[in-house]
C-alpha cells in the first residue's frame, strides 16, 4: 500500500478522535470522517510502519447515522469531530469506547449510558479565537483548522454561545477599524494574540480578555466604551499580555480595563467568582448534572471530611459541602485558588481549607505533616491524570469514597488500575460536556475494599 492508492474499504469501527477504522490484511487504516458500518472508496494519504490514514472519496453504503453537516466550517476547523453523526449515535459511541477502554485492561465494570443534552447547541460558555493573517495579508479571527495554526475565519459556530461570538465580532471590527495590529507567529510581531470571551450562562455576565504582545494599548477607553455601549452584559474587560513565543494562550500578567476582573455564575444553587486565568467547566448544563452525579456517588451524610483534589474554583467541593465537616481544596493557579476561598467565603463554607500547589507536591505533605484525613475524596485533574504518588497517598490515607471525574477515559482506566489494589470501582457515568465532539468526561466511584 502506497500513498494515493484508491481502494474501497469496510469501516469496522470508529477511533478515539471519532474517525473511521478500516482494516486491510489486518493492516489498520484510520479514516476521519467515516461512520462504524459504511463502506467507502478512499485514497491513502500516508502510511507509516503500523497504520495508515485515508481520506473519504466516496461513501458507496451510507450509515443510517449519518447526517447533514451543519456548519460551515466542519470539518476544516479543530473543534468538533462529530458533526456529520447523528447526535444520539454520538452518545452511544461514547459510551462503547469507555466500556471498551475498562474491558481492555480486565475490570469489570457497569458503564451507564451516556448523559446528554436535550438541546445540544451553542452550550459553550468561553470563547477563544486566535487572530491572524490571511493568504492576503489581512487581519483574520476564528479557530486553528485541524493540526495547524491557520486560522479559520468563523462567523457562526454551532456550538459557541451567541452572545460570545457577537461580542468577539465587535472586538475583531475594532481591531481592524483601528489598524491595531494582530500577532504572526512567524515573525514575532504584531500586538492583538487572542480575544477570549466567557459568559455566565445563567448570570448573563460577561468577560472580555484580550490577549496582547507587550507594548502601549493606546485604543483602551475607546475599545471599553465602544463594547461596554454595545453590550451592557459586559461585566468586565482585561487585557492579558502574553509576550512569549508559546502555544500556551495566557501570559502571567493581567491588566484589568474595566469591572471587577471576573464574572459570576451559579451552579447547583451555588455562587460562583470567576477570574480570567481560573478553570471553569465549559458547559454549564452539563456541569451540573456531571457535579450531580459526582454527588450521589460521594453518598454524604454531612458528617465527612472531603478532599477536592485539582479544585479549580472550587466548585466541586463546594456543591458538595452542605454540612461537611472540613473541605480541603488542592490547586495549581494561585488565580484559581483565590477565587476558591472567595467562593467558599460567598456560600458560606466555613470548614475549608484550600492550598496552592501540584496535588503531587501539596497532598504528600499534608498528610505526612498534618496527618489529615479525608472520608470522601473527589479528583478532577487535567487530561494526563493523576501522577502515582497522588495514588500512592491515596492508597495510604484510605478515603472510604473516590469520586474520579475525568476529561480523559484513556488515563482515568490507567489510574483506576492503580487504585484496584485497596478499592472496588462500582459505576461509571459518562457525560457529553463536549457535543458533537470526539471528547467525553466521565464519572467513577470507587470504593475502599472491606469495609
Ligand atoms: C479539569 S480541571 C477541574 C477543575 C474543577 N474541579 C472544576 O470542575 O471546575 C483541572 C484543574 O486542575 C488544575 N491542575 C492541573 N495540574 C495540576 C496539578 N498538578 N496539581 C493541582 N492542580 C492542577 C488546573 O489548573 C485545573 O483547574
Amino acid at each position: 500500500m502506497k500513498k494515493n492508492d484508491e481502494l474501497i474499504v469496510d469501516i469496522i469501527d470508529n477511533g478515539m478522535d471519532g474517525e473511521g477504522i478500516a482494516k486491510v490484511d489486518g493492516f489498520t487504516i484510520f479514516v476521519p470522517g467515516a461512520i462504524c458500518g459504511e463502506k467507502v472508496k478512499i485514497g491513502i494519504v500516508k502510511v507509516l510502519k503500523t497504520h495508515g490514514f485515508g481520506r473519504v472519496i466516496e461513501i458507496i453504503e451510507s450509515s443510517k447515522y449519518r447526517r447533514e453537516n451543519d456548519c460551515k466550517t466542519f470539518p476544516r476547523c479543530g473543534g468538533c469531530d462529530l458533526r456529520h453523526v447523528d447526535y444520539n449515535y454520538t452518545l452511544e459511541m461514547k459510551e462503547k469506547r469507555i466500556e471498551n477502554l475498562f474491558k481492555k485492561e480486565k475490570i469489570d465494570v457497569t458503564v451507564k449510558p451516556c448523559v446528554g443534552m436535550d438541546d445540544p447547541f451553542f452550550y459553550r460558555n468561553k470563547l477563544q479565537y486566535p487572530f491572524g493573517v490571511n493568504k492576503d495579508g489581512k487581519p483574520v479571527m476564528g479557530v486553528f483548522a485541524k493540526r495547524s495554526h491557520n486560522v479559520i475565519e468563523t462567523k457562526e459556530c454551532m456550538i459557541q454561545d451567541k452572545l460570545c461570538q457577537k461580542v468577539a465580532e465587535s472586538v475583531f471590527e475594532f481591531i481592524k477599524n483601528n489598524n491595531i495590529s494582530v500577532y504572526s507567529e512567524e515573525n514575532l510581531k504584531g500586538f492583538v494574540r487572542h480575544c477570549i470571551v466567557r459568559i455566565g450562562k445563567k448570570s448573563n455576565e460577561v468577560m472580555v480578555t484580550l490577549v496582547t504582545n507587550k507594548g502601549e494599548f493606546k485604543e483602551t477607553n475607546k475599545l471599553v466604551n465602544e463594547l461596554t455601549t454595545k453590550f451592557p452584559e459586559i461585566k468586565s474587560i482585561v487585557r492579558n499580555i502574553n509576550d512569549k513565543n508559546t502555544n500556551v494562550i495566557l501570559g502571567r500578567e493581567n491588566e484589568v480595563l474595566f469591572g471587577s476582573g471576573y464574572i459570576k455564575d451559579n451552579l447547583l444553587g451555588f455562587d460562583f467568582e470567576i477570574s480570567p486565568m481560573s478553570f471553569y467547566q465549559v458547559n454549564p448544563i452539563q456541569t451540573e448534572k456531571l457535579y450531580s452525579k459526582a454527588i450521589e456517588y460521594a453518598e454524604l451524610t454531612g458528617k465527612e471530611s472531603i478532599f477536592d483534589l485539582y479544585c479549580g474554583i472550587g466548585t466541586i467541593g463546594i456543591c458538595a459541602s452542605k454540612g461537611a465537616k472540613m473541605l480541603y481544596g488542592i490547586e495549581t493557579v494561585p488565580e484559581a485558588i483565590e477565587d476558591a476561598k472567595k467562593n467558599a467565603y460567598l456560600n458560606n463554607v466555613e470548614n475549608s481549607e484550600y492550598f496552592v500547589g501540584n496535588v503531587e507536591d501539596v497532598l504528600p505533605k499534608l498528610v505526612e505533616e498534618r496527618d489529615i484525613k479525608a472520608d470522601v475524596c473527589f479528583i478532577d485533574p487535567p487530561r494526563k491524570g493523576c501522577e502515582t504518588i497522588v495514588l500512592e497517598t491515596l492508597l495510604k490515607v484510605k478515603p472510604e469514597k473516590i469520586v474520579y471525574v475525568s476529561c480523559n477515559p484513556a488515563t482515568l482506566v490507567r489510574d483506576v488500575k492503580v487504585l484496584l489494589d485497596e478499592y472496588e470501582i462500582k459505576e461509571v457515568t459518562p457525560v457529553d460536556m463536549f457535543p458533537y465532539t470526539s471528547h467525553v468526561e466521565t464519572v467513577a466511584v470507587l470504593k475502599l475494599k472491606n469495609i
